[in-house]
C-alpha cells in the first residue's frame, strides 16, 4: 500500500509527466539533427527550457563566402524545425511554434492529437530521406506526387514552381552551369568548401562524404551541373549508370526576409519527406542562388512568383549511405 499523500502523488505524477516531456523534447531534437543543411554544416543548436524546445542558428557554422547574409543557414534551421514538428506529431501532439525576435524558434507541445498513419509515414522518412547527386528518374513516380509536393510547400506559404517546359529546363541548366563556373573562379569559395569535404577514413560527424558526388566530369556531361564534392583521393560514388530524368522545381517565397527563409526551410523539408515516401531522392542546383545577379536572372527567366530559395532535382536514385551527424549531446543543452 502506498504511503504517499494525494498531494505527494500528484507531485510525483507531475514530475513523471515532466520527465517524459523532457525525454520527448530531447527526442524531437535528436530527430531534427537529420534535417538537410548546406555542406552538412548542421548550423544549429537546440535547448530544452521551461518545457519547450528552442532551435537556433549557430553562427560559428556560417558559410560567409557563399551565404553572406545567412539565408541558407536559416533555411537549414527551418528544415530542422520542420523535422522536429514531424517527430512531435508522430507522438500525438500538435506543434506550436513561435519565432522570437532574435531568430530563435520556440517549439512547444500543443493540444494532444490523434496520430494518423500519415504522421507515422512522414516520421519514418526522417532517417530514410537522402540527398543523391547521381542520376534521378522521376518517370515512374506517381502522377499525383507533383501536386502533393506543391501542397506540402504551400502549407508554409511557399510556392514550388515545377520547371517542366523544355526551354525553361535548358535556361535553368545554362544558368546553373554558368553559376558553377563563376563560383569555382570566385575567390574564397573553394577555401570555404574544402573544410567540409570528408574522405573515407575521416570520422568527423559533419561535412559531405567526398564519395557523395557525381564528380565534375560526369556532372558536366549531365543535364544539370551539380556542385562537386570530390577530393584528390576520392571516387565519385554517385557517378553511376541510370536514367537521368529528374523532376525539377524551385521553391519561391513571397519576400526575402529571415521569416521567408525559415518558411522556405520548413517547406523544403516537407517536400523532401513527402517525396521520400514515394522513394524519391533529391539533389540541389543552388549555384545561381549564391550569386545575386544570377539569382535575379533566374527569377526573371523562369517568371518565378517570388525570390527563389532552393532549386531541387527529384527522382528515384541509387543506394546512398546516410551522411554523418553530430551526436545529440553536442547540439542539445538543457536550460
Ligand atoms: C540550404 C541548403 C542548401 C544546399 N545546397 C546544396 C548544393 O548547392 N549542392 C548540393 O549538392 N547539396 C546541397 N545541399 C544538400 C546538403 O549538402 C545535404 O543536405 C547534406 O550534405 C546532408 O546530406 P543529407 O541531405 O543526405 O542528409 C543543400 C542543403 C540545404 C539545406
Amino acid at each position: 500500500m502506498s504511503t504517499t499523500s494525494p498531494a505527494g502523488r500528484a507531485a510525483v505524477a507531475e514530475l513523471a509527466e515532466h520527465a517524459n516531456q523532457r525525454e520527448r523534447l530531447a527526442w524531437y531534437a535528436d530527430m531534427a539533427r537529420w534535417a538537410p543543411s548546406k555542406h552538412n554544416s548542421q548550423p544549429w543548436c537546440f535547448e530544452i527550457r521551461d518545457g519547450r524546445l528552442e532551435l537556433a542558428s549557430d553562427p560559428q557554422r556560417a558559410l560567409r563566402v557563399t551565404d553572406p547574409v545567412g539565408r541558407e543557414m536559416v533555411i537549414s534551421l527551418g528544415a530542422a524545425v520542420h523535422v522536429a514538428t514531424v517527430a512531435m506529431r508522430s507522438r500525438g501532439y500538435e506543434p506550436t511554434l513561435r519565432l522570437l525576435p532574435d531568430g530563435r524558434v520556440r517549439l512547444a507541445e500543443g493540444a494532444p492529437r490523434e496520430v494518423r498513419d500519415d504522421d507515422r509515414l512522414l516520421c519514418r522518412e526522417i532517417s530514410r530521406r537522402r540527398t543523391d547527386r547521381g542520376p534521378l528518374d522521376a518517370s515512374g513516380l506517381s502522377r499525383s506526387l507533383p501536386f502533393l509536393l506543391q501542397s506540402a510547400a504551400s502549407a508554409y506559404g511557399v510556392t514550388l514552381r515545377l520547371v517542366t517546359a523544355e526551354g525553361d529546363r535548358r535556361s535553368l541548366a545554362a544558368l546553373v552551369e554558368r553559376a558553377d563556373r563563376l563560383l569555382v573562379q570566385q575567390h574564397g569559395v573553394d577555401d570555404e568548401l574544402r573544410p567540409w569535404l570528408r574522405d573515407a577514413r575521416d570520422a568527423r560527424s559533419d561535412g559531405v562524404p567526398a564519395s557523395h558526388t557525381r564528380g565534375a566530369a560526369a556532372s558536366y556531361r549531365a543535364e544539370f551541373v551539380q556542385r562537386d564534392f570530390s577530393t584528390g583521393t576520392s571516387a565519385p560514388g554517385q557517378d553511376r549508370p541510370g536514367r537521368d530524368a529528374a523532376m525539377v522545381g524551385v521553391l519561391c517565397t513571397a519576400g526575402d526576409t529571415s521569416a521567408d527563409w525559415l518558411a522556405a526551410g520548413q517547406a523544403l523539408s516537407s517536400v523532401l519527406l513527402r517525396a521520400s515516401t514515394s522513394g524519391a531522392h533529391a539533389s540541389y542546383l543552388n549555384q545561381p542562388l549564391e550569386l545575386p545577379a544570377l539569382r535575379a536572372e533566374l527569377q526573371r527567366d523562369l517568371l518565378l512568383p517570388g525570390p527563389p530559395q532552393v532549386v531541387l532535382r527529384l527522382g528515384v536514385g541509387g543506394p546512398v549511405a546516410p551522411p554523418p551527424r553530430r551526436p545529440v549531446q553536442d547540439v542539445l543543452r538543457y536550460g
